[in-house]
Order: structure tokens, then sequence, then C-alpha cells
């Protein structure tokens, strides 16, 4: 085996527990989690979270209230202060620096501002997050054009990224995240750049992503994408994590009070 098949192949089992199957475990799991950007008051507090596999979870709750924080600590950006949190059964907060890269292997991320290469082509762009994990070149070709596919841009990635519109370039920030085939696909404020009808056809593209079995954490503060949705809703608010449905209640009324 080469040195970057045996990378690939480490990736892939890092994150199984040494019990064997974890296919029934909670895909993350958050206990207590506090995390503490200044010293007196926790931006998260007592956080208690299960996402199982194949679930499609929206983080809402107003601006500045913990979303982004919480997506950082699941992709170690950040590391928690206190609490647990497990990523397919291992605690993450234990990862040494050199161990990360393993965890980010089975992530996805995208952001509100696209973070794509604008002068690079669409295949460029996509293409480097299997080249970086020492993809074949013939098969890196074959899954940029699968991924640009599933992403509804089929045969364009000879184009450059600057050319193209706000809700082409998400996509094509999506098609860099799923390529990599992760287990967790997380957004953050991923339609906060685009106009409402765009927004819509960036969450139906996750809608997609989703169904076809990748786990995906959406964090909007944007209501009107939430309203009609089938998806389980947790909200931020100051901090606290508050669950469905209960929550969304507490934070309309809120919103209507300040409207
Ligand atoms: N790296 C950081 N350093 C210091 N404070 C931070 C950092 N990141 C976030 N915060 C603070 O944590 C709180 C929550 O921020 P954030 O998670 O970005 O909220 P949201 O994504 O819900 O708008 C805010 O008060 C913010 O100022
Ligand atoms: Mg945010």
């Amino acid at each position: 085996m080469s040195p970057n098949e045996t990378v690939v192949r480490r990736s892939k089992t890092f994150f199984r527990s040494r019990e064997g199957d974890t296919s029934q475990k909670p895909l993350l799991v958050l206990e207590d989690v506090y995390k503490y950007f200044r010293r007196d008051i926790p931006t998260l507090r007592s956080v208690n979270l299960e996402v199982q596999r194949g679930e499609f979870v929206f983080v809402t709750g107003p601006s500045g209230a913990g979303k982004s924080t919480l997506l950082q600590l699941v992709y170690r950006q950040h590391t928690i202060d206190g609490g647990r949190l497990l990523f397919s059964g291992r605690d993450i907060s234990r990862l040494t620096e050199r161990s990360i890269p393993f965890l980010r292997r089975n992530l996805g991320i995208v952001f509100q501002d696209f973070k794509i290469v604008p002068h690079w082509t669409i295949f460029e762009n996509v293409s480097v997050a299997l080249e970086i994990l020492g993809t074949p070149a013939k098969l890196v070709r074959a899954r940029v054009s699968e991924t640009l596919d599933r992403v509804g841009l089929a045969g364009r990635g000879n184009e450059r990224v600057s050319h193209l519109s706000g809700g082409e370039q998400q996509r094509v920030a999506i098609a860099r995240a799923i390529v990599t085939e992760p287990a967790l696909l997380l957004a953050d404020e991923p339609t906060g750049n685009l106009d409402p009808a765009l927004a819509i056809d960036i969450l139906t593209l996750f809608e997609e992503i989703n169904e076809s079995g990748t786990t995906v954490i959406f964090a909007t503060h944007d209501h009107s994408l939430l309203t009609t949705s089938p998806h389980r809703l947790i909200v931020i608010d100051d901090g606290r994590l508050i669950e469905a449905s209960q929550g969304l209640r507490v934070w309309s009324a809120r919103t209507q009070m300040s409207a």
C-alpha cells in the first residue's frame, strides 16, 4: 500500500470504535458542554445534544447566540471547556493536534461566504479536497464529475468560479464539502449571502444530500427557511440549547416582541 493509501485508509477507520460496528450509536453526542471565550460568561452552557446518523438538524437562534461556536467545537476550531463531545463514539476533545485532520476528513463544512478560490476553476476548487487525501487522479476526475452532477453543475468543471453567481459559487462549495463523502455535513449560514429564492434552492440541495444518507447540521438565523420545514429544530438562545417545538415558540415570541 502506498503512503497515501495508508492515510486514506487510516482516516476512514479512525472514527470506528474499538467495539466494531458503531452504526447504531449516535453520530454526535454533546454532554453538558461548556465553552468560554470570556472567563465570567459562558458562550455555550450545559449543552446536551445527540444527533443520529442520517438526521437533518436545523440549529437556529438570534445572532450571537452561539450557533457558529457549536459547529466550531464539532470541527475542532475550538476546544470545549467542560463536558464531553463524541463524534462517532470518539471523544474529540482528547484528540491531539496531529489527529485533527483525521476528524476533519469525516466532515464537510460549508460557510456563508463560500470560501472558494476565485481564480481557480470549479474542478480545481472541488478536486482539492480529494487531492489532499492522496486520491489517484483518475478517481478524482470521476468523483468530481459525479459530484458536480449532484449539485447541478454537470459539465461545468472548467469554468472559473469568479464568473459564477452567488448561488452557483455556493454549489461549488457544497460540492467540495461532499466530494469526500463525509459522514457529517456542517453548514454555517450557508444561505446568508443569497436572496430568498436561491436560499430555498440551496436548502433543497442540502435536503437531497441528506436523503442520500449524509447527516446534516444546518445553522441559520433565517426564520423563513424553518417555517415549512419538517426537520428537527434546535434553538440556541444565550448559549443554552432548547429542543424543537418548544424552542421555536420561545424564539418566535421574542422575535415578534422585538419586531
Ligand atoms: N473566537 C471568539 N473569541 C471571542 N468571542 C467569540 C469568538 N467566537 C464567538 N465569540 C462570541 O461568542 C458569542 C456567540 O457567537 P457565535 O457562535 O458566532 O454566534 P452565532 O453564530 O449564533 O451568531 C458571541 O458573543 C461572540 O462574540
Ligand atoms: Mg454564526
